[in-house]
């Protein structure tokens, strides 16, 4: 129940802007709509991954610059999506593409390894505290020998999560991910719901969830399975239910618990690692893990992971007890791209650039939530924020369920409509500005904000 005083949205309203905006969205992007259909001959939906296509049609990207991104019909955005988070050095940055061309020219694949690995090692160990790094392809692998890594140390199978966070497509994660409401459980001990057909449901019962911020359920949970989890894995703010910043003590008293009862505790900072802070959520919260999951900025636009350990973790690595492989790790494109994105452009400045941003956003954010009374909040921090459509904040996933479809369906639209690109399934993603953007390009998305709340509201 809203404490605070808002007014009600008119969700017939709300319904019309919306066709009138789809109207507005598919004249300016005949070929996007149509590349759909020819695409669909070969790519199932038409796109390469499942989250690529949205409602009401995917929007084909031809090229991107700096804060800039330009769909196949010649529509010029401001790119607030950014790769899902991956692109905080902004599109094609100088130094990035200079660092790529210089060793595509050298080879840029030996399955061996380069000497750009450990600087890159050496700047992620600088900034999280943790000292040893291996490197993969993606953030599902990085989260996956994450689970490796615990399972193996402790000898046990069970494995906690927190219900409703993304930690990649691999089977040991891909459980309560998105549950809908009727396959939740009791919120302090949640049912382990399988994302996906095609889990098999021995692996979907090894893991656990809890709701995010609640230490109790944590301590039940370990309580109830005595000497059987494993780990905990947690991205430690939620950046698909918008942003959801963890309660004061809980990241500290989860790993806690997990270190008493012989268990390893985990961040997943595949959205949040290079982006919250130049430390990540390790030095946003002041909490360091046994292990860290990195991934999308940490490599300038190329696909990229990398998995951080205490000694004690990473021995195994390091005695051939556990396998971390892969014909592409540490791949010289990836590393010469990383090096550059991380030691040339996301350097401490570019934190201050990233704050400076945030606040002409959240400031202007704030006064168009206030001074309309819309039914929404906000949350901000470092290169990451979110508008969500309920009233008050969300304690966790389940709380996200009030968070009004339409009016998040209608804002993406409507600043789609007017140069602002953000990521599809508005109702749950945070946007991610890059060293590009401008403080002109913060305003224009607070205009179009007001724009739509004063037609909102009128
Ligand atoms: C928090 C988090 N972890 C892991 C992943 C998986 O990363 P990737 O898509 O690179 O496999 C994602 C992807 O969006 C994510 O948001």
């Amino acid at each position: 129940m809203a404490t605070r005083d808002v007014v009600e949205i008119d969700l017939e309203l709300v319904g019309r802007l919306i066709a009138s905006e789809e109207e507005k969205l598919r004249t300016a992007q005949p070929r996007s709509i149509a590349y759909q259909e020819t695409a669909r001959e070969h790519l199932p939906g038409g796109v390469s991954s499942s989250w690529q296509t949205a409602p009401p049609h995917p929007i084909y990207i031809d090229r991107g610059l700096g804060s800039r991104v330009w769909d196949i019909d010649g529509n010029e955005f401001v790119d607030f999506h950014n790769g899902y988070g991956a692109i905080a050095v902004g599109h094609a940055h100088p130094k990035v593409v200079e660092a790529v061309q210089r060793r595509i020219a050298l080879g840029s694949h030996f399955a061996q390894p380069t000497e750009d690995a450990l600087i890159v090692a050496e700047d992620l160990a600088a900034r999280t505290g943790l000292p040893l790094w291996r490197f993969n392809n993606s953030g599902t692998e990085a989260t996956l020998d994450a689970t490796r890594l615990m399972r193996a140390a402790t000898g046990r199978d069970l494995l906690l999560k927190v219900e409703g966070t993304y930690h990649g497509h691999h089977d040991a994660l891909m459980v309560s991910v998105f549950p809908k409401p009727d396959e939740w459980g009791p919120r302090e001990r949640p049912n382990s719901v399988a994302q996906t057909p095609g889990l098999p449901q021995s692996y979907v019962d090894l893991t656990l969830s809890v709701p995010f911020g609640d230490v109790e359920a944590v301590r039940r949970a370990f309580d109830e399975h005595p000497g059987r989890i494993a780990g905990m894995i947690v991205e430690p703010a939620m950046t698909n239910v918008g942003l959801l910043l963890p309660p004061d003590g809980w990241l500290a008293a989860c790993k806690e618990i997990c270190h008493a009862n012989g268990a390893y505790f985990a961040f997943d900072e595949v959205k949040t690692g290079a982006t919250l802070a130049w430390g990540g959520a390790i030095a946003a919260f002041g909490v360091t893990p046994d292990l860290a999951c990195f991934a999308k900025s940490i490599g300038g636009g190329l696909p990229c992971g990398a998995i951080g350990g205490v000694p004690e973790l990473m021995d195994l690595v390091e005695r051939g007890r556990v396998d971390q492989v892969g014909t592409f790790n540490g791949n010289p494109l990836t590393m010469a791209a990383s090096r550059a994105a991380l030691t040339e452009v996301l350097v401490p400045n570019a934190y201050q650039r990233f704050d400076e941003l945030n606040r002409v956003l959240h400031d202007g954010l704030d006064k168009v939530i206030e001074s309309y009374r819309l039914p929404a909040h906000l949350e901000t921090m470092g290169a990451k924020g979110a508008i969500t459509w309920r009233a008050e904040p969300l304690r966790d996933y389940r709380d996200g369920f009030d968070v009004a479809d339409q009016p998040s369906y209608l804002s993406w639209l409507w600043q789609l409509n007017r140069g602002i690109f953000k990521s599809p399934w508005a109702k749950w993603e945070s946007w991610t500005t890059s060293v590009a953007h401008t403080d002109d390009e913060a305003q224009r998305y607070v205009d179009n904000f007001a724009e739509l709340a004063e037609a909102l509201t009128a």
